[in-house]
Protein backbone atom coordinates (compact mmCIF):
# COMPACT_ATOMS: atom_id res chain seq x y z
CA UNK A 1 0.00 0.00 0.00
CA UNK A 2 1.39 3.96 -0.87
CA UNK A 3 0.18 5.84 1.85
CA UNK A 4 -0.14 9.79 0.61
CA UNK A 5 -0.76 11.99 3.25
CA UNK A 6 -1.17 15.65 2.11
CA UNK A 7 -2.46 18.88 3.76
CA UNK A 8 -6.20 19.00 2.79
CA UNK A 9 -9.02 18.21 1.32
CA UNK A 10 -7.75 20.30 -2.03
CA UNK A 11 -4.34 19.04 -2.34
CA UNK A 12 -5.82 15.23 -1.99
CA UNK A 13 -7.95 16.32 -4.74
CA UNK A 14 -6.17 17.56 -6.67
CA UNK A 15 -3.52 14.72 -6.52
CA UNK A 16 -5.90 11.78 -6.65
CA UNK A 17 -7.16 13.73 -10.01
CA UNK A 18 -3.45 13.87 -11.00
CA UNK A 19 -3.61 9.87 -10.46
CA UNK A 20 -6.46 9.62 -12.86
CA UNK A 21 -4.84 12.08 -15.49
CA UNK A 22 -2.14 9.90 -15.57
CA UNK A 23 -3.78 7.00 -16.07
CA UNK A 24 -6.03 8.00 -18.58
CA UNK A 25 -2.67 9.44 -20.19
CA UNK A 26 -0.98 6.05 -20.24
CA UNK A 27 -4.61 4.18 -21.10
CA UNK A 28 -6.58 6.38 -23.36
CA UNK A 29 -9.85 3.71 -22.99
CA UNK A 30 -8.84 3.27 -19.57
CA UNK A 31 -11.74 1.58 -17.46
CA UNK A 32 -12.53 3.38 -14.37
CA UNK A 33 -14.51 2.80 -11.55
CA UNK A 34 -16.01 5.96 -10.11
CA UNK A 35 -17.28 6.48 -6.18
CA UNK A 36 -19.83 9.23 -4.99
CA UNK A 37 -20.23 10.88 -1.58
CA UNK A 38 -18.82 13.99 -0.76
CA UNK A 39 -15.34 12.66 -1.07
CA UNK A 40 -14.24 12.53 -4.69
CA UNK A 41 -16.24 15.60 -5.68
CA UNK A 42 -13.25 17.89 -5.18
CA UNK A 43 -11.44 15.11 -7.48
CA UNK A 44 -14.35 15.47 -10.42
CA UNK A 45 -13.80 19.53 -10.47
CA UNK A 46 -10.47 18.93 -10.65
CA UNK A 47 -10.75 16.54 -13.52
CA UNK A 48 -13.73 18.84 -15.25
CA UNK A 49 -10.86 21.52 -15.34
CA UNK A 50 -8.39 19.21 -16.68
CA UNK A 51 -10.46 18.45 -19.49
CA UNK A 52 -11.30 22.00 -20.13
CA UNK A 53 -8.13 23.89 -20.08
CA UNK A 54 -5.80 21.07 -20.23
CA UNK A 55 -7.49 18.75 -23.01
CA UNK A 56 -7.77 15.70 -20.96
CA UNK A 57 -9.36 13.16 -23.13
CA UNK A 58 -12.41 10.88 -21.70
CA UNK A 59 -14.00 10.57 -25.05
CA UNK A 60 -12.65 6.69 -25.11
CA UNK A 61 -12.99 6.54 -21.41
CA UNK A 62 -15.48 3.56 -19.73
CA UNK A 63 -16.77 4.33 -16.40
CA UNK A 64 -18.22 1.53 -13.94
CA UNK A 65 -19.76 2.95 -10.60
CA UNK A 66 -19.01 1.31 -7.12
CA UNK A 67 -23.20 1.36 -5.98
CA UNK A 68 -26.49 2.78 -6.48
CA UNK A 69 -29.39 2.83 -3.59
CA UNK A 70 -31.87 0.28 -4.62
CA UNK A 71 -35.65 1.85 -4.81
CA UNK A 72 -34.67 5.55 -6.57
CA UNK A 73 -35.20 6.13 -10.27
CA UNK A 74 -31.89 7.31 -12.53
CA UNK A 75 -33.95 10.51 -12.20
CA UNK A 76 -34.01 10.97 -8.79
CA UNK A 77 -31.85 13.92 -7.45
CA UNK A 78 -30.19 12.03 -4.34
CA UNK A 79 -29.75 8.79 -7.22
CA UNK A 80 -26.07 8.44 -7.76
CA UNK A 81 -27.08 8.42 -11.49
CA UNK A 82 -27.96 12.13 -10.84
CA UNK A 83 -24.99 12.95 -8.96
CA UNK A 84 -22.79 11.42 -11.49
CA UNK A 85 -23.97 13.40 -14.32
CA UNK A 86 -24.47 16.68 -12.02
CA UNK A 87 -20.70 16.12 -10.55
CA UNK A 88 -18.59 14.82 -13.64
CA UNK A 89 -20.05 13.28 -16.76
CA UNK A 90 -22.30 16.37 -17.98
CA UNK A 91 -19.04 18.58 -17.88
CA UNK A 92 -16.41 16.48 -19.73
CA UNK A 93 -16.72 14.32 -22.70
CA UNK A 94 -17.06 10.69 -21.88
CA UNK A 95 -19.01 9.08 -24.05
CA UNK A 96 -23.09 7.71 -22.68
CA UNK A 97 -23.20 4.26 -24.34
CA UNK A 98 -19.42 4.12 -22.29
CA UNK A 99 -21.41 4.62 -19.16
CA UNK A 100 -22.24 1.93 -16.43
CA UNK A 101 -23.80 2.32 -13.01
CA UNK A 102 -26.12 -0.38 -11.26
CA UNK A 103 -29.43 -0.20 -11.96
CA UNK A 104 -31.50 0.42 -8.41
CA UNK A 105 -34.88 -0.21 -9.45
CA UNK A 106 -35.39 -3.01 -11.15
CA UNK A 107 -37.62 -5.46 -10.23
CA UNK A 108 -34.87 -8.26 -10.56
CA UNK A 109 -32.48 -6.81 -9.28
CA UNK A 110 -30.13 -10.53 -8.87
CA UNK A 111 -29.98 -10.11 -12.68
CA UNK A 112 -29.45 -6.96 -12.72
CA UNK A 113 -26.01 -7.71 -10.44
CA UNK A 114 -25.39 -10.42 -12.39
CA UNK A 115 -25.55 -8.52 -15.84
CA UNK A 116 -23.07 -5.63 -14.27
CA UNK A 117 -20.26 -8.37 -13.11
CA UNK A 118 -20.26 -9.99 -16.77
CA UNK A 119 -20.51 -6.41 -18.43
CA UNK A 120 -17.07 -5.42 -16.13
CA UNK A 121 -15.51 -8.46 -17.37
CA UNK A 122 -16.28 -7.72 -21.50
CA UNK A 123 -14.82 -4.38 -21.29
CA UNK A 124 -11.74 -5.98 -19.84
CA UNK A 125 -11.63 -5.19 -15.96
CA UNK A 126 -11.49 -2.12 -13.72
CA UNK A 127 -8.27 -0.71 -14.46
CA UNK A 128 -8.36 1.92 -11.90
CA UNK A 129 -11.14 1.93 -8.99
CA UNK A 130 -11.41 5.02 -6.79
CA UNK A 131 -12.94 4.38 -3.37
CA UNK A 132 -14.41 6.47 -0.59
CA UNK A 133 -14.62 5.33 2.75
CA UNK A 134 -17.32 5.20 5.23
CA UNK A 135 -17.05 5.97 8.83
CA UNK A 136 -17.64 2.20 9.65
CA UNK A 137 -15.22 1.29 7.04
CA UNK A 138 -17.00 0.49 3.98
CA UNK A 139 -16.30 0.90 0.46
CA UNK A 140 -19.06 0.88 -1.82
CA UNK A 141 -21.88 -0.40 0.24
CA UNK A 142 -20.21 -3.17 1.45
CA UNK A 143 -21.11 -3.14 4.96
CA UNK A 144 -19.48 -4.64 8.14
CA UNK A 145 -19.40 -8.06 8.05
CA UNK A 146 -19.35 -8.60 3.98
CA UNK A 147 -17.77 -11.25 2.56
CA UNK A 148 -13.95 -10.59 1.59
CA UNK A 149 -14.89 -12.44 -1.51
CA UNK A 150 -18.48 -11.03 -2.88
CA UNK A 151 -19.65 -10.09 -5.91
CA UNK A 152 -22.21 -7.30 -6.96
CA UNK A 153 -25.25 -7.72 -5.41
CA UNK A 154 -28.11 -5.96 -2.50
CA UNK A 155 -26.95 -4.98 0.63
CA UNK A 156 -28.97 -3.74 3.72
CA UNK A 157 -27.27 -0.53 5.05
CA UNK A 158 -26.58 0.14 8.44
CA UNK A 159 -27.83 2.82 10.71
CA UNK A 160 -24.61 4.74 10.69
CA UNK A 161 -24.47 5.16 6.84
CA UNK A 162 -28.10 6.19 6.92
CA UNK A 163 -27.25 8.35 9.41
CA UNK A 164 -24.59 9.91 7.24
CA UNK A 165 -26.59 10.32 4.35
CA UNK A 166 -29.44 11.65 5.34
CA UNK A 167 -27.82 15.05 5.33
CA UNK A 168 -28.38 14.59 1.59
CA UNK A 169 -32.42 14.22 2.10
CA UNK A 170 -35.23 15.92 3.00
CA UNK A 171 -35.74 13.10 5.88
CA UNK A 172 -33.84 10.15 7.40
CA UNK A 173 -36.92 8.44 6.38
CA UNK A 174 -36.00 9.06 2.55
CA UNK A 175 -33.07 7.75 3.14
CA UNK A 176 -33.38 4.19 1.06
CA UNK A 177 -32.43 1.13 2.99
CA UNK A 178 -31.06 -0.88 0.59
CA UNK A 179 -28.10 -0.08 -1.78
CA UNK A 180 -26.24 -2.60 -4.62
CA UNK A 181 -23.06 -2.80 -4.74
CA UNK A 182 -19.98 -3.96 -6.08
CA UNK A 183 -18.70 -6.71 -3.94
CA UNK A 184 -15.22 -7.04 -1.96
CA UNK A 185 -14.44 -9.65 -4.44
CA UNK A 186 -15.34 -7.15 -7.43
CA UNK A 187 -13.11 -4.34 -6.26
CA UNK A 188 -10.37 -6.67 -5.15
CA UNK A 189 -10.24 -7.74 -8.64
CA UNK A 190 -9.40 -3.85 -10.07
CA UNK A 191 -5.94 -3.49 -11.41
CA UNK A 192 -5.28 -0.39 -8.93
CA UNK A 193 -7.44 0.93 -6.26
CA UNK A 194 -7.24 4.60 -5.63
CA UNK A 195 -9.10 5.44 -1.91
CA UNK A 196 -9.52 8.99 -0.81
CA UNK A 197 -10.32 10.54 2.47
CA UNK A 198 -10.25 13.76 4.53
CA UNK A 199 -11.49 14.94 7.89
CA UNK A 200 -11.59 14.06 11.04
CA UNK A 201 -14.48 11.71 11.11
CA UNK A 202 -12.81 9.35 8.85
CA UNK A 203 -9.52 9.02 11.05
CA UNK A 204 -10.66 6.17 13.22
CA UNK A 205 -11.69 4.15 9.94
CA UNK A 206 -8.46 4.89 7.90
CA UNK A 207 -5.75 3.59 10.83
CA UNK A 208 -7.80 0.42 11.15
CA UNK A 209 -7.71 0.14 7.44
CA UNK A 210 -4.14 0.72 7.00
CA UNK A 211 -2.93 -0.85 10.22
CA UNK A 212 -5.29 -3.01 11.97
CA UNK A 213 -6.09 -6.27 10.96
CA UNK A 214 -7.69 -7.54 7.71
CA UNK A 215 -11.27 -8.32 8.47
CA UNK A 216 -14.59 -8.37 7.39
CA UNK A 217 -15.55 -5.92 9.90
CA UNK A 218 -13.61 -2.76 7.89
CA UNK A 219 -14.04 -4.04 4.27
CA UNK A 220 -11.32 -1.52 3.55
CA UNK A 221 -9.04 -3.48 5.39
CA UNK A 222 -8.91 -5.46 2.07
CA UNK A 223 -6.57 -3.33 0.80
CA UNK A 224 -4.10 -4.57 2.54
CA UNK A 225 -3.96 -7.69 0.50
CA UNK A 226 -4.23 -5.35 -2.72
CA UNK A 227 -1.08 -5.42 -5.03
CA UNK A 228 -1.55 -2.06 -6.10
CA UNK A 229 -3.12 0.07 -3.64
CA UNK A 230 -2.96 4.19 -3.06
CA UNK A 231 -4.15 5.97 -0.14
CA UNK A 232 -4.55 9.60 -0.06
CA UNK A 233 -5.30 11.35 2.98
CA UNK A 234 -5.40 14.64 4.46
CA UNK A 235 -3.25 15.93 8.20
CA UNK A 236 -6.99 15.35 9.99
CA UNK A 237 -7.78 11.78 8.43
CA UNK A 238 -4.10 10.62 9.46
CA UNK A 239 -4.17 11.85 12.67
CA UNK A 240 -4.56 8.11 14.00
CA UNK A 241 -2.34 6.26 12.13
CA UNK A 242 0.73 4.84 14.22
CA UNK A 243 3.60 4.39 11.30
CA UNK A 244 2.39 8.26 10.28
CA UNK A 245 6.23 9.59 10.05
CA UNK A 246 7.64 6.14 8.07
CA UNK A 247 4.44 6.37 5.39
CA UNK A 248 5.66 10.75 4.98
CA UNK A 249 9.58 9.46 4.99
CA UNK A 250 8.92 6.71 2.00
CA UNK A 251 6.64 9.46 -0.08
CA UNK A 252 10.21 11.44 0.02
CA UNK A 253 12.07 8.72 -0.54
CA UNK A 254 10.14 7.72 -3.71
CA UNK A 255 10.34 10.82 -4.68
CA UNK A 256 14.13 11.46 -4.63
CA UNK A 257 14.23 8.13 -6.24
CA UNK A 258 12.21 9.67 -9.14
CA UNK A 259 14.28 12.42 -9.69
CA UNK A 260 16.88 10.13 -10.27
P1 LIG B 1 -18.43 10.47 1.98
O1 LIG B 1 -18.91 8.97 1.94
O2 LIG B 1 -17.44 10.65 0.88
O3 LIG B 1 -19.67 11.29 1.76
O4 LIG B 1 -17.83 10.71 3.33
C1 LIG B 1 -17.97 7.96 1.76
C2 LIG B 1 -18.62 6.59 1.80
O5 LIG B 1 -19.60 6.40 2.53
O6 LIG B 1 -18.12 5.69 1.12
Amino acid sequence: MRVIIVKDYKEMSRRAAEVVANRIGKKPDLVLGLATGSTPVGMYSELIRMHKEEGLDFSKVRSFNLDEYCGLSSDHPQSYHYFMHDKLFNHINIRPENIYIPIGDVENANISCQWYEKKIKEEGGIDLQILGIGRDGHIGFNEPGSSLGSRTRIKTLTKETIEDNARFFKKREEVPLYGITMGLGTISEARECLLLASGTNKTEAIQKSIEGPVSAEITASLLQLHPRAIIIIDEEASQNLRQKDYYRYTEKMAEKLERK
